[in-house]
């Protein structure tokens, strides 16, 4: 199939200039000006953006955790995803402690072989390090294309390890050219504040936002950079919250130190009032909690001074059944949210619509950065002659409102209801065919692809 998009503004991470595109196969074959190729279908993208597909680089799709199970899995989480112009998203194989790898891979890719419809690869979350581990985390890198490990400061007895094997981790990894990501907050210290507020009947959504004060984040930050700077790791810290959080890898920075960050859309958006709606704060229940406006706004410096390098969304969606779970204790509400489909349209809206940042940057973070973290540029993340065909064709101009009732989550809520947006997706391509068009997805079940990543280094960017 060939695919001929006429003259739209084309955004790349540094440029922003009106062109032609062609695809061929899977492929971008030509770019440039009154391009005159007979393609299978032209699309005139006239006032229109064109843009690489975005990569979304943490999500949960099916996951086991708390009790229950995420309520998107590789189906209707990869179509969710391409409604919102995400092409690929990055999904985390979760080690069962006590067991190996690879056998947690074989799960995941039960999973995702044969059911996903976009693009996706794994980060490898290691729960329980030892030396037949370690050989597994060089098999990773080296015969399995997954660079990137997750580790997690919390969540103790289930997934968190301590800071003895989160060192022997860097040491193995840095030595292999992967890279290490990590839930940075103080675990010890959350448990005990939630039991302090558990003993004293304080049960309610809200003290779950007043258990994971900001210094348990901008603590576990701080430490994971000295632990990084020692072992001298490439590491990633996921969904940065807050300030504290920020000024901890400021200061990494001061001994030239560089520490990829990653925050998350809602945390940009959404902030801690939500959860003085009684039980309904339940919905945006999520670890780190949402914090405050002044967060908000040292977010957004942090993008723009280029100390925060990419926008995920964390989604880990539960149905408003499973939230209830919590309904009479806090601690046992399942910890995530519903995100996948609306990073690219809300970060364009609030982001560049609004004026806080400019267009090259908003596909630097939404798209270009992941590929260079995690070892796929240049084939993902940009529009450029041999680059897969990950394009979206964007309407800048046309408003509409996110709703449950319009969603393609598997999700009866939305975290954004009755927020209208400027800027609509109007046309996804994945690998050089249409995906979503007219509102409807044309990929089915499989055609999503396994893309294998290769080794990365604290230079990539
Ligand atoms: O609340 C969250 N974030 N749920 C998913 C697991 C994690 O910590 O990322
Ligand atoms: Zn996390
Ligand atoms: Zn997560």
């Amino acid at each position: 199939m060939s695919i001929l998009i006429k003259n739209g503004r084309v955004i790349t991470a540094s440029e922003s200039y009106i062109a032609d595109v062609y695809t061929e196969g899977e492929q971008i074959v030509a770019i440039g000006k009154n391009l005159n190729y007979k393609a299978d279908k032209v699309i005139d993208a006239t006032n229109k953006l064109v843009f690489p597909g975005g990569i979304d680089p943490h999500v949960h799709l099916d996951m086991p955790f708390m009790g229950t199970y995420s309520s998107d899995d590789y189906e209707t989480g990869t179509r969710a995803a391409l409604f919102g112009g995400t092409t690929m998203v990055i999904d985390f194989i979760l080690q069962t402690q006590g067991d190996t790898l690879h056998n947690a891979l074989k799960t995941w890719q039960q999973k995702s072989i044969g059911k996903a419809i976009g693009d996706y690869s794994y980060h490898m979350a290691v729960t329980d390090f030892n030396d037949d581990v370690a050989k597994e985390v060089v098999q990773f890198i080296e015969e399995e294309g997954i660079s990137s490990f997750k580790t997690f400061m919390a969540y103790k007895g289930a997934l968190m390890i301590d800071d003895g094997q989160m060192v022997q981790l860097m040491k193995v990894v840095e030595k292999h050219g992967g890279l290490v990501t990590v839930h940075a907050t103080n675990g010890d210290m959350i448990d005990s504040l939630i039991a302090k507020n558990r003993s004293e009947g304080n049960l309610s959504p809200l003290y779950h936002y007043l258990s994971q004060p900001e210094v348990t984040e901008a603590e576990a930050s701080g430490r994971f950079a000295d632990m990084l700077n020692y072992t001298d790791c490439p590491g990633y810290i996921v969904h940065m919250t807050c300030e504290g959080a920020l000024n901890a890898i400021r200061k990494a920075t001061q001994r030239n130190q560089k520490v990829f960050i990653e925050t998350c859309i809602q945390y940009l958006l959404l902030d801690a009032s939500l959860y003085e709606k009684g039980f309904e704060g339940a919905k945006w229940v999520m670890s780190p909690p949402l914090r405050e406006k002044k967060d908000q706004e040292a977010l957004w410096s942090g993008i723009n001074q280029g100390l925060i390098q990419v926008i995920g969304t964390d989604h880990c969606p539960f149905m408003l059944e499973q939230k209830k779970m919590g309904i009479n204790d806090f601690s046992k509400i399942p910890n995530g949210h519903p995100a996948i489909e609306h990073r690219m349209e809300l970060l364009y809206s609030e982001g560049v619509d609004h004026g806080k940042i400019s267009l090259t940057k908003y596909v630097e973070i939404s798209s270009t950065n992941a590929a260079k973290i995690f070892g796929m540029y240049p084939r993902k993340g940009t529009i450029a002659i041999g680059s897969d065909a990950d394009i979206v064709i964007f309407d800048p101009k046309k408003t509409h409102t996110i709703s449950k009732e319009t969603h393609h989550m598997n999700c009866d809520y939305s975290g954004y209801e009755g927020r209208k947006v400027t800027g609509k997706i109007e046309t996804v391509i994945l690998r050089g065919k249409i995906a979503i068009e007219n509102n409807a997805c044309k990929l089915k079940a499989g055609h999503g692809q396994f893309i294998a990543r290769s080794k990365t280094s604290k230079t990539v960017i």
